[in-house]
């Protein structure tokens, strides 16, 4: 950590990453809306973009860092906020992101400035782990070993017996940022040259599409804030995962169609959708705040004309004009276990009954947008996760009750039935897309 931000603003960091961790792992509240209340309390950009990798990198490993808590202090620390100061400290250690004095010494610090009682204890419980480090990583129970909640892990093996182990391994990691260059302001050539001017490496994803058009996708050798990205605030680019830019040329959506984008916040697909076509297109969201964010994108791309409605896609009685449409896109509310990489948070939030549950949401989603499709309309139903029962077991349920409904196979590469799973390069998606006969 140290050589990216001044001192104190590391100090400062340090601090917010443990109100993040706790937020998560003691509140219950999920990282966004925690993030969003500490860019409202923090003006430092710095300490909130260090706060931010601190407390990502520590609820990635949360699995392994809570047990190394557990087995050195033999019961929950008092008062419990000391514990997102212990668990980014040992995060810190066991990463090697600091020397270990100055990993030690600052997180003392930084819990001592709120329970100055706690000094001694903090200090004594990073120093054991230091000598204890090798001893206490044989051994880990399976969850500490992977870093995943169990119910989790045995999904995973049940549904995906070869590949459970690597899906795992890279969902520990941190995630690429990958960029999606706004056709309609830059040309990727230009971008890219713009990119090299500022000195950032980048290289290119998804250059297997299989026409010329919406992808490659361009991805950057190193994350960086995205207000440092060139163009960024002129809606020259947005940040978006390869996975997830396949979804709009998937819809193929052409000039003068009239499209649904059915659960549309934050807006990063909608965005999408109006740089490669102009559309009669209608975005939804039930959650109006959220919706505020596709207003945002929008804006700072440049693009005007989708009409806005914050409804229930599953109520069309209260929004729909009755026009059918020629695409839909239902990109769903689903457990996003594709992207826990990139939102570390979920997998120590979700139950092992969200999947069904949202299982259930998603077929009342189906159902309701299917007699709102015009005959030889497609509609695309797309999640970022990997449960069968939100994904091939939603849509085979969905077409043994349909049989105006048609599933077209997508052939691209490393794509199985609709599913990608994360890799390298993106993260883990689900695609199916129904034309309606
Ligand atoms: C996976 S996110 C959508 C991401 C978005 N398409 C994008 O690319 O930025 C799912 C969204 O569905 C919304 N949602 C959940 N249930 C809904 C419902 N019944 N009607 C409309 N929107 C809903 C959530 O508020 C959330 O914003």
């Amino acid at each position: 950590m140290s050589g990216r931000a001044p001192a104190v603003a590391i100090a400062s960091a340090r601090r917010i990453a443990a109100d993040l961790v706790n937020a998560v792992l003691i509140d219950g509240r999920g990282l966004t809306q925690a993030l969003t209340r500490s860019r409202a309390d923090h003006a430092d950009p710095r300490a909130l973009a260090a706060a931010q990798s601190l407390a990502y990198g520590t609820l990635r490993e949360a699995g392994r860092l809570r047990h190394f808590l557990a087995s050195l202090t033999g019961k929950p620390p008092e008062p419990a906020e000391l514990t997102g100061h212990l668990l980014v400290g040992l995060h810190e250690l066991d990463a090697g992101l600091s020397p270990d004095y100055a990993a030690v010494n600052e997180t003392v610090a930084a819990a001592a400035n709120r329970f100055p009682f706690a000094r001694g204890f903090v200090n004594a419980v990073l120093r054991n782990f230091q000598r204890r480090r090798a001893a206490l990583d044989q051994n880990l129970p399976e969850q500490a070993r992977w870093n995943f909640p169990g119910w989790w892990l045995a999904r995973l093996r049940a549904e995906y017996p070869d590949d459970w182990r690597s899906i795992v391994e890279i969902q520990n990691q941190p995630p690429p940022m990958t960029l999606r260059v706004n056709q309609r302001r830059s040309s990727l050539d230009d971008y890219r040259a713009e990119l090299r001017n500022a000195g950032l490496d980048h290289g290119i994803g998804g250059d297997w599409w299989p026409s010329t058009g919406p992808l490659p996708a361009l991805i950057l050798a190193r994350p960086l804030p995205v207000a440092d990205l060139p163009g960024f605030a002129d809606g020259r680019v947005s940040v978006q995962d390869l996975g997830a830019q396949a979804a709009v040329p998937l819809l193929e959506a052409g000039n003068g169609m009239r499209v649904l984008d059915a659960c549309a916040a934050p807006g990063g697909k909608t965005g999408h959708l109006l740089e490669l076509a102009d559309l009669d297109l209608t975005a939804l969201d039930r959650d109006e705040i959220r919706l505020r964010r596709v207003r945002d994108n929008l804006d700072r791309l440049g693009l005007a004309g989708a009409r806005l409605i914050a409804a229930d896609a599953g109520a069309p009685a209260t929004w729909w004009d009755g026009r059918p449409f020629d695409r839909i896109l239902l990109d769903a509310p689903c457990t996003a276990s594709g992207v826990v990489r990139r939102h570390p948070d979920g997998k120590w939030l979700k139950l092992a009954d969200d999947a069904q549950q949202l299982a259930g949401q998603q077929s009342r989603l189906l159902e309701a947008l299917w007699p709102l499709l015009k005959p030889g309309g497609r509609m695309l139903y797309a999640t970022c996760s990997l449960f069968r029962a939100e994904n091939a077991g939603q849509i085979q349920a969905f077409l043994s009750r349909h049989p105006d409904a048609r599933r077209e196979p997508i052939h691209l590469p490393g794509m199985r039935e609709g599913q990608w799973l994360p890799g390298p390069d993106m993260d883990g998606f689900f695609y199916a897309r129904l034309l309606k006969t």
